[in-house]
Order: C-alpha cells, then structure tokens, then sequence
C-alpha cells in the first residue's frame, strides 16, 4: 500500500429509522485521488458524502479524515480542512459573490484586506471575471458561473479535500464539459484529494481516476474504468452499457473527423 488514505470508510452504516441509507459501506480515498460516486436516485450518495464532513453523523462503523477518525475532530474544524460544494450552488443569495466566496475566512476572523486578495485570487482561478462578477447577486449569474462562485468558496479556506455533490448536474453540456474539465485541472494543480457525486456515468468516466457504485445503500463495486467492466454485477455493467451506447451512436451518426 502507498501513504496511508485522505478518506476512510470501514464498515459504515447510516440508519434513518429503519431505513438504512448507507449500508456497511467500506472504500478508502488516497491523496490526490478523483473518485466519483455514481449510482440512482436514492442510494445513499449523499449521505456517503455528508458522513465525511459530519453533516449527517454514522449510525456504526469509523471513517477517518488524514488518518483521524472524524469523532475526534470538531465538526467546525473538519468542515474548514473539507471544501463542499452543493447541488444547487447553495450561494447565499443577498451576498455578492465576493462576499459568498470569502464568507469562511471571515467566519474564521481572518482580516479584510488578507480576505479580499484571497477572493481576487479565488475568483481567476475559477475562470470568473473579477470585473464583471464580483460585486454581483448570485442570481444575476448563469448556472454555470453560480457553480463556479461555489467552487470557489469551498476552496476559500485551503481545504485539501474536496466533495462536490452532483456539481454540474444542471448545466446544459458544453458547460457542464468546460466546467468538469477545469475542475479536474485544479484539482491536479492544487494537489487536492476530490469525491464528486454524479448520476452520470459518463462523466465519472472521464473526470475520475476510480469510480464508486452505490445501490440500495451498499457499495457494490469500486475501482477504474477498467476494472469496473470486469465486474460481475450485472447493475454495475448495465451502467457503463451507457457510455458504450453513446460512443457507439456517435461513431455511426458523426462523420470520422479527417486528417487528425
Ligand atoms: N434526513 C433523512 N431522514 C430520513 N431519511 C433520509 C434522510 N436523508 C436521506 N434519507 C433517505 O436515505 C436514502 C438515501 O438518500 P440520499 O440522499 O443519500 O440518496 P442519493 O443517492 O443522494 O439520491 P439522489 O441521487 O436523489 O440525490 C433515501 O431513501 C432517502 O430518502
Ligand atoms: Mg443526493
């Protein structure tokens, strides 16, 4: 085994009554891996994700966070060291998007002056336009520059880990590309280890180094692209049958481009 994981699951369960949302759920996250989490409606996505920063606390089993065990570690504290971004942007809407990005470090009592550099710095590394959008109301910004303002944000206080729920779920697809593309690419630069949740196989496919599969609360498979066509879940192939589709569509409806 490699350095010891950024996020760990062993054998975590999560109950609402009688329902068990996740279900003795074990996977391990290492340092600057990009795992996407896929799987339908209702099969426990979020709740994997938000038992990592204590949104939602476990019913049983341990996770562990840079090799602490989430118990240990103030809730406060824990969100600061995880960035979160929301499906819908979750930006509050009477703060300008300077004001969204840098709500953390202000929280954290960090001064004014350290707080709007670091929003400037923010705001052109997720390929915003200071001039234009920073003393903006989030709703007069596009789908796609309200989830970019969201990235931004949970990156404010230097997390190192990143979970990002279904963020580009409402995009149309040129953006929904652009924007996956460039978080990929910060997510290399910054070194930061990323779980993103996406109903989308396709997606995980090309944004993730592994991709996770959840249904009914279990984890039924995890691993590359690769190792997940050899699975022998029928589910498991039933979704990467999807992307198949798709490329094999495409090939036969678009002309093979040229000289390439
Ligand atoms: N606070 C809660 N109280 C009771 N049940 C809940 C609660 N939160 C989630 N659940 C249930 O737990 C299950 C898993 O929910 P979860 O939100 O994790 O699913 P998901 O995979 O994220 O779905 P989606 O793709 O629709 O967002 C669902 O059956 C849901 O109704
Ligand atoms: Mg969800």
């Amino acid at each position: 085994m490699p350095s010891r994981p950024m996020i760990s699951y062993a054998h975590v369960s999560k109950r609402f009554g009688p329902l068990v949302a996740v279900d003795d759920v074990s996977l391990d996250v290492a340092e600057g891996e990009f795992l996407a989490i896929v799987g339908g409606s209702g099969s426990g996505k979020t709740t994997l994700l938000r038992l990592a920063n204590r949104l939602i606390e476990a019913s049983s089993g341990t996770i562990m966070v840079e090799g602490q065990d989430v118990q240990d570690i103030d809730p406060v504290a824990l969100r600061r060291r995880i960035g979160y971004v929301f499906q819908s942007g979750g930006l509050f809407p009477h703060l300008s998007v300077a004001d969204n990005i840098g709500i953390t470090p202000k929280l954290l009592g960090e001064p004014d002056a350290a707080i709007a550099a670091r929003v400037d710095e923010l705001i052109d590394l997720v390929r915003l336009d200071r001039a234009a959008h920073r003393d903006r109301l989030p709703e007069a910004l596009s789908g796609g520059q309200r989830q970019r303002v969201g990235v931004a944000r949970a990156l404010a206080a230097g997390p190192r880990i990143v979970l990002m729920d279904e963020p580009f779920g409402a995009l149309d697809p040129l953006t929904r590309d652009a924007l996956g593309e460039d978080f990929r690419d910060l997510h290399r630069r910054l070194g930061l280890t990323t779980m993103m949740i996406t109903h989308d196989m396709t997606e995980a496919i090309l944004l993730a180094d592994r991709v996770a599969v959840m249904r009914g609360g279990k984890l039924l498979a995890q691993g590359t692209p690769a190792e997940l066509s050899g699975s022998g879940e029928a589910y498991v192939l039933e979704l990467l049958g999807t992307p198949r589709r798709q490329v094999e569509r495409l090939n036969t409806l678009l002309p093979q481009s040229g000289a390439a």
